[in-house]
This record gives C-alpha cells, structure tokens and sequence, in this order.
C-alpha cells in the first residue's frame, strides 16, 4: 500500500494531545514479560508495526499473548527457559531494535532460528551485536557484508565477557545484556557515551539485579524473571514532531501529556531549548521506573547552534525533525558526530539533505552529520524514503512552509506513530494522506 501525505502550508499546533506508547519500552515489555515467570500486564502498549513484530515473534515462539487491545497486552510468561523451536523464518518488519535485541536473546537458546526482515531492515549492519555475540561463543550466521538474514544457532555454551562498545547503541548494550541472562558468569558493557537504558531499568524490575558503575553496566547469568505490570509512558521520540512543530509555527501553544523523560531520551528537549525553544516540564511524575511528565510547548523564534556531540546519542532518532526546527532557525546549525544516521531506518543525512533541498533550504551534508542555515523555505513534494520519521518530520515543516508539501512513500509511518495523521490534524496540522 503506498501513502502520500498532502499537507497544506501554516496553522499553529494548540491543545493537549497524547502520543502513541514508547516504542522502545513496547519492545522491552515483549521480550522481557515472554522470559518471565507469570503473566506481565502491559497497558500503553504501542500498537504500531514495530512493536507488533516483536510480539509476533515471541508468539511464534510458543508464548501467549493477549491483545492489544486499546494499548492494554498480557504476555504469558513461560519462564527463562520455556521458549520453542519457531517453525518458521523470525519476520522483524522494518524494526532494528526488534532484531538486534533477539541475536542476544535467542542466542542461548535450546533451538536454533532464522531472522529476517523488510527491504529496509536487510540494508542494515547486524555485524555490530554478532561480532561480541560471537566473543560469548553466540553463533550468528549473517548475510553478505553482515546483513540480515540471520541464522542463530542456540547453544547452551554462553560465557559472560567485558565489551567495550565501539559506537554508543542501546540496541548493541541491550543484546548483550540479554545474551548475558543465559551465560557463564557476569556479562559487562561499557559504553562510550550514554546511551538509553530501558533495558537496565526494566530487568531490575523484573527482579533480575543490574550493577552499574559509571559508563559500565553488568549482568550475571542464570536466576529468574518475575512478571510485573508495565505503563508504558508516550514516546518522546513521537512527542518531537509536535515539539518542534509548536517551537516554529507561530501562535502555537500545545500540551503533549504523559511523555516518558528518562534522561537517556531527553536531548531532543537540550536541544531545542539551546536553540531558544520555550518548553516547560509539569507534574513531573515516575510510572513503572520511569520519569514522566507533561510537556508544554510554546512558540518562540528558533536560533541556530553548534549541537553539543555529547546529545547526539540522546537524540539519535530525533534529528530528522531536528534538521526542520534547524531551517526555521536564525543563522546556521551544524550537527558533527551523528554517522549513526546513515545506517537508520534510511540514511538519514542523504534523505533529510535531498527532501530540505527540494525545498528549498541551505543544507550541506557531512559525513557525520549536517550544517543547515534557517530562512524561508517553499512546498513541493518530498520523498520520504519509506523513512517513517523523515515522513512526519517534511509534514512538520509545512507549518512553516509557503506552499503546500507532498510527502510520499509514508506507509511505514505506522511503524512507530499509528494514527499520527488524524493526531496531528487534532493538533492543527493540515495534513491528509491520499
Ligand atoms: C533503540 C535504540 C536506538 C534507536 C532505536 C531504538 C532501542 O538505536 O535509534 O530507534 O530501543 O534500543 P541504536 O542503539 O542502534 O542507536
């Protein structure tokens, strides 16, 4: 099915609006509820195509689960051993985190297993969580140049290692950890920069003890995992579409309720607010061992900033949008150290350079990120690479835009912000998707 999205030029974002559930702790919910004991209730689930392919997975793995069912999920838990031999190929969609997390669950299993994914998902490096997979004796079997698909052979031989990660992925952390469930011995990984820590937050939750000592986070093997209840908070990473759309569009006022702000997801409020952005935290609050709050969002003019390197990682999925606030910026923004973009859902620096161009805007790329000048910028149609975050961020844009904007090729927008169309126009957005 392709989708084009049309969204006419101006309007201002107003109101109080709840994005879709985050889709990092959805993932987490799945993987973590399947391996425990007991049934794990999950309400705030997202029911986006990301978050669903995981859960398609671990039901193909012999584990029940019930719903979703208006965000609300119980995963039946079968224990830490209680997985089956799947008795076809892992289909993980267009989702990394999906595939990357399940090398390290399934790697100490008692079966071995195939995982595959969309067009996307078999263009992306998987040689960054088999390469120390393999240091813990995994046997992951990968495609030419490390892509999917991959062949994981279980194996009950698992030893725990120190890792030193040479790029800061919570993804890559998090496959570690869960291979180190079912190893020999403790399992360390130190990062070289934050990065988020879902997965740390929610093992312990499950009762499973987590050590951390600065930049390294340990886990030892064996023990159990016993089912919880689950809220999970709005995806911050789908609240930054309304942040930088109300931060531009003059005469905006918006409130985005109960949005998860661990710190390890907050550069995108950094970020904004060092470009001058009028965002304010209320009714600061933790649900399910993670911060929450109420963002209220106010326009204000934008001016342009060297990104500190250091948020990069703390924004990573968060800089299509952030290169659309860059254009309405006064002066010139330059991001460094982000080459992590173009082994995304889309090489992101390419894909946001070519869309802002055809509009009009001042963006060079770099190897490792992107100096955008801000000023006026026209419509025209825009393509969005199947990239379901480059697609929401051009319909953002059109709020600042002095012709309508065509966005096509969003269909995979349902990956992470089901509904995103029908919220956004909530908002005042004027989008339509034909
Ligand atoms: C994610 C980690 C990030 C992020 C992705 C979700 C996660 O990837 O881009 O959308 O849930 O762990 P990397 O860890 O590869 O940067």
């Amino acid at each position: 099915m392709t989708v084009t999205y049309k969204v006419e030029q101006g309007g201002a974002l107003k109101g109080c609006i709840r994005v879709p559930g985050d889709k990092s702790i959805s993932h987490r919910s799945i993987m973590l509820g399947s391996i425990a004991e007991g049934a794990t209730h999950v309400s705030g689930f997202l029911e986006g195509e990301d978050a669903l392919a995981t859960m398609n997975v671990f039901r193909a793995l012999g584990v029940r689960i019930d719903g979703p069912d208006h965000g609300s999920v119980t995963v039946h838990g079968v224990g830490r051993h209680g997985l089956r031999a799947p008795a076809k190929v892992l289909d993980c969609g267009n989702s990394g985190t999906s595939m990357r997390l399940l090398c390290g669950l399934l790697a100490g299993q008692d079966f071995d297993c195939e995982l595959s994914g969309d067009a996307s998902l078999r263009k992306r490096p998987m040689q960054r969580v088999a390469e120390p997979l393999a240091r813990m004796r995994a046997e992951i079997l990968t495609a030419e140049g490390g892509r999917p698909p991959l062949r994981i052979k279980g194996s009950a031989n698992l030893r725990g290692i120190d890792y030193r990660m040479p790029i800061a992925s919570a993804q890559v952390k998090s496959a570690l950890l869960l291979a180190g469930l079912y190893a020999r011995g403790r399992t360390c990984v130190t990062e070289p920069a934050p990065t988020r820590d879902h997965t740390e937050r929610m093992l312990a939750a499950f009762g499973h003890a987590v050590e951390r000592n600065g930049s390294t986070v340990c886990v030892s093997g064996g023990g159990k995992l016993t089912a919880i209840a689950i809220k999970v908070p709005a995806d911050i990473s789908s609240a930054a579409f309304f942040m930088a759309g109300a931060s531009i569009a003059r005469g905006s006022d918006l409130m985005l309720e109960h949005v998860g702000v661990n710190p390890t997801r907050t550069g995108v409020i950094d970020i904004l607010r060092l470009m001058g952005a009028d965002i304010e935290l209320l009714n600061q609050r933790q649900a399910g061992g993670e911060p929450i709050a109420d963002i209220r969002v106010r326009h204000a003019e934008l001016k342009g900033i060297e990104i500190p390197v250091g948020l990069v990682p703390l924004a990573i999925d968060e800089f299509p949008v952030l290169f659309v606030a860059a254009a309405n910026a006064r002066g010139a923004t330059v991001l460094r150290g982000a080459e992590e973009l173009r082994v995304k859902e889309s090489d992101r620096i390419a894909v946001m350079v070519e869309g802002l161009q055809a509009l009009g805007v001042v963006a060079e790329p770099a190897a490792d990120g992107m100096r955008v000048t801000g000023g006026n910028y026209g419509g025209g149609t825009v393509a969005s690479h199947g990239d379901h975050r480059v697609a929401m961020a051009f319909s953002i844009a059109a709020l600042r835009a002095s012709a309508p904007i065509t966005v096509t090729d969003c269909a995979n927008v349902a990956t992470s912000f089901p509904g995103f169309v029908e919220l956004a126009r909530s908002a005042g957005l004027r989008i339509q998707d034909l």
